[in-house]
């Protein structure tokens, strides 16, 4: 009990301070990682149900597609490393499909996501040895030695890795790599740059879900820092970055206000904007470049006929 409601105390500390020193930064900006409490989880869940947001469902049908090959990729006696627990159906699909899996390890920092995710996998797989690792991925963690380390193969799929930046995704690629050792692999799902109009529609969906997904920031705020924002005063708006090759999520204030966090009161301009969120998209060039340049070698690439998604599987060797 103590140590949950110091687990909670220190995300509390964490959030502020991200918040304080975001809305002091000339652009303002909030990390994504915030967007996601229970509601955000919530709402995000509905984005990927959107006709709109295509990601999830041609990640999906791509997995079901090219499930045999993907499945030869990884060969037998696999142990599954799933870098944030809980892509659900998809973790289904690629065990469904492995021939003699040795073990899954999903890893995730919300930890009662990952027991969910943990127990789902055992009713469904019976017999697979499952060893969930409570861990922040986004930082340096080792993987317990109980987990056989021949035949890992880390599995990162959702276009996840599209939400860090540069440095971040040369970190983590990096740290995977590790995390499999020499003879490992990878499965990387992300998103491939596409047309602006098809981007811009899956980040700002007609019924207006993606928005509530990016306002919640706001509303979170206000719940767990005291914030004073007025949540009528601010709108969602994704907007494409040519030289980022990003989609990015802001929310606009529409008049000229102020807004108190915590006991500390920041200014908005009219039109100001805070800027909430980027999500990558590649090219498969641009991929395994970061690929090669965090030593992993490509040596597959599963995508569907529209190649507006892909997975990438690399080899640390
Ligand atoms: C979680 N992540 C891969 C989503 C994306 O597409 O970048 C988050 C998201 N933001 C708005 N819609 C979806």
């Amino acid at each position: 009990m103590l140590e949950r409601v110091d687990v909670k105390t220190r995300q509390a500390d964490a959030f502020r301070a991200d918040v304080w020193a975001g809305l002091s930064r000339p652009q303002k900006t909030l990390p994504s990682r915030w967007l996601y409490d229970d509601r955000g989880c919530a709402l995000f869940e509905a984005i990927t149900q959107l006709d709109e947001y295509y990601p999830t469902r041609t990640e999906t049908a791509i997995l079901k597609d090219d499930a045999a090959q993907i499945a030869a990729f990884c060969g037998r006696d696999a142990v599954l490393l799933e870098y944030g627990a809980g892509a659900g159906l998809k973790t289904e699909i690629v065990l469904g499909a492995l021939d003699a899996p040795q073990l899954y390890a999903p890893i995730d920092i919300a930890a009662d996501f990952l027991e969910q995710t943990a127990a789902r996998i055992r009713r469904r797989f019976p017999g697979l040895p499952v060893h969930p690792i409570a861990a922040d991925f986004t930082s340096d963690f080792d993987i317990p030695s109980h987990v056989p380390s021949e035949r890992r193969i880390a599995f990162f799929p959702g276009s996840t890795i599209g939400n860090l930046d540069a440095d971040e995704t040369l970190a983590f690629l990096e740290r995977m790599r590790h995390h499999v050792g020499g003879g490992g692999r990878a499965i990387i799902g992300a998103d491939l740059k596409k047309d602006v109009s098809t981007l811009i529609a899956a980040y700002d969906d007609r019924h207006g879900v993606t928005a509530a997904f990016n306002l919640n920031l706001l509303a979170r705020i206000n719940r767990e820092l005291s914030g004073k924002f007025a949540l009528d005063q601010f709108v969602h708006e994704a907007r494409w970055n040519e030289s980022e090759s990003a989609i990015e999520m802001h929310l606009v204030s529409l008049k000229e206000q102020v807004a108190a966090v915590a006991g500390r009161s920041f200014a908005f301009r009219r039109g100001e904007t805070i800027h909430t969120e980027s999500s990558r998209k590649y090219s498969i060039e641009s991929f395994s470049d970061f690929a090669m340049r965090s030593g992993w070698r490509d040596r597959a690439i599963w995508t569907d006929p529209q190649r507006r998604f892909a997975l990438f599987g690399l080899s640390a060797e």
